[in-house]
C-alpha cells in the first residue's frame, strides 16, 4: 500500500476535519501518500481530488464541517458511476479508500469494493449516532452539545413568559440526538420514533407539572418521531397553554467539535490507515465500551442500532 484516498460522504458533521487531519498525517507518518476526494462520490467520478500534504490539514481540527466538502451521489448508486470512479481509482494510482460518512455512504464503499476489489475502510461520521458497531460517531457529541445549548436558551424564555416549548432535533430514523440532549437538558418529555408515545400522555404530564408550579416546560421531538409544529399545535389545542415551537435544524451539524469528537475522530482515522496498511478491506472502525475496534461492514450495514431503554427509563424518571 502506498497511496490511499480519503473522503467525506453524506451530512457534514463536527470532526469530520479532525478525521481527516489525522488520516492524512497518520498515512504521512507510516510513508504512504494521500489523495483527497472533494465532494464525496460525486468527486470520486468527476476526479474532483488532489495529493494532500501535512499542511494541507493544518489549523482543522477545530472547524466543523469538512474541508473535502461532502455529497449525497446518486450517480455512485448506478454501476456507471462507479466504473467512473474506478477510472480515477487507476489514473491517481489509489490502492485503498477510507470513507467517512453514514451507513449510505458505507453501502456505496462496501458494494464499489465488491465490483472492483478496491480495499475500503469505513469510518463513522454523523450525528445521528445510528451505525450498528460502533457506540457513536463522530459528529453526535457536537451536535447533542449545540441542542443542550439551545435547551439552555429556550429554557431562559420560557421560563420568563411560562410558557411550553416543543423543540425538533434531527436524527433522521434515529432518537439518539433527542434522547441524550433530553437528558442532559432535563426536558420533560423526550418524543423518539423507537417508543410509542400518546400526546394526551404528555399533556397530562405537563398538566400535573403547572399544579406544582412548574413555570414552564420543554418537550423534545426527534424529527424521525413527529413532527415538532404538529406536537405543538395538539398540545395547545388539548391544553389551552401558550405552546411555541422551534426546529433547530442544520445549526445541530455546526459548530467546532468537541474534545469528544476530536478523540474519536483522531482515533478512527487513525485506526482506518492502519488496517489498509494491514491488509484490511471492508470493515468499519468503531469505538466500543472505549476501545476502537473492526467490524466487518456485513455485520454494520442494515443492522439496527437500537437506543439506549435505560437512559430513556431514567429521563422519564428525572422529568417527572
Ligand atoms: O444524517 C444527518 C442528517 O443531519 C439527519 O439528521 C437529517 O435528517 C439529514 O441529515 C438532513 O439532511 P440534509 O442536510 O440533506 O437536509
Amino acid at each position: 500500500m502506498q497511496r490511499i484516498g480519503v473522503l467525506t460522504s453524506g451530512g457534514d458533521a463536527s470532526g469530520m476535519n479532525s478525521c481527516i487531519r489525522a488520516v492524512v498525517r497518520k498515512a504521512i507518518y507510516h510513508g504512504l501518500e494521500v489523495i483527497g476526494i472533494r465532494r464525496g462520490y460525486s468527486g470520486f467520478i468527476d476526479a474532483d481530488m488532489g495529493p494532500m500534504n501535512l499542511s494541507s490539514v493544518a489549523d482543522i481540527i477545530g472547524r466543523g464541517g469538512t474541508i473535502l466538502h461532502t455529497a449525497r451521489s446518486e450517480r455512485f448508486m448506478t454501476r456507471e458511476g462507479r466504473a467512473m470512479a474506478m477510472e480515477n481509482v487507476e489514473r491517481f494510482g489509489i490502492q485503498g479508500l477510507v470513507v467517512i460518512g453514514g451507513d449510505g455512504s458505507f453501502t456505496g464503499a462496501s458494494i464499489f469494493y465488491q465490483e472492483h476489489g478496491i480495499p475500503v475502510i469505513c469510518v463513522p461520521g454523523t450525528i445521528d449516532n445510528d451505525i450498528a458497531g460502533t457506540d457513536y460517531t463522530i459528529g453526535f457529541d457536537t451536535a447533542v452539545n449545540n441542542v443542550v445549548d439551545a435547551i439552555n436558551k429556550i429554557r431562559d424564555t420560557a421560563t420568563s413568559h411560562e410558557r411550553t416549548f416543543v423543540i425538533e432535533v434531527m436524527g433522521r430514523n434515529s432518537g439518539n440526538i433527542a434522547l441524550a440532549a433530553g437528558l442532559a437538558g432535563g426536558a420533560e418529555s423526550i418524543l423518539i420514533p423507537e417508543i410509542p408515545f400518546n400526546v394526551e400522555d404528555i399533556c397530562k404530564k405537563l398538566l400535573n407539572g403547572i399544579k406544582r408550579g412548574k413555570l414552564h416546560s420543554v418537550i423534545l421531538v426527534a424529527e424521525g418521531a413527529a413532527s415538532g409544529l404538529e406536537i405543538g399545535k395538539k398540545i395547545k389545542e388539548l391544553t389551552g397553554f401558550d405552546t411555541k415551537v422551534t426546529i433547530l435544524g442544520h445549526l445541530q451539524r455546526g459548530g467546532s467539535p468537541t474534545a469528544f469528537d476530536r478523540i474519536l475522530a483522531a482515533r478512527l482515522g487513525a485506526k482506518a490507515v492502519e488496517l489498509l496498511m494491514a491488509g484490511e478491506t471492508n470493515k468499519m472502525v468503531g469505538i466500543r465500551a472505549g476501545e476502537i475496534v473492526a467490524t466487518d461492514l456485513t455485520e454494520v450495514l442494515g443492522k439496527p442500532s437500537p437506543i439506549n431503554k435505560e437512559m430513556y427509563d431514567l429521563a422519564r424518571i428525572l422529568s417527572i
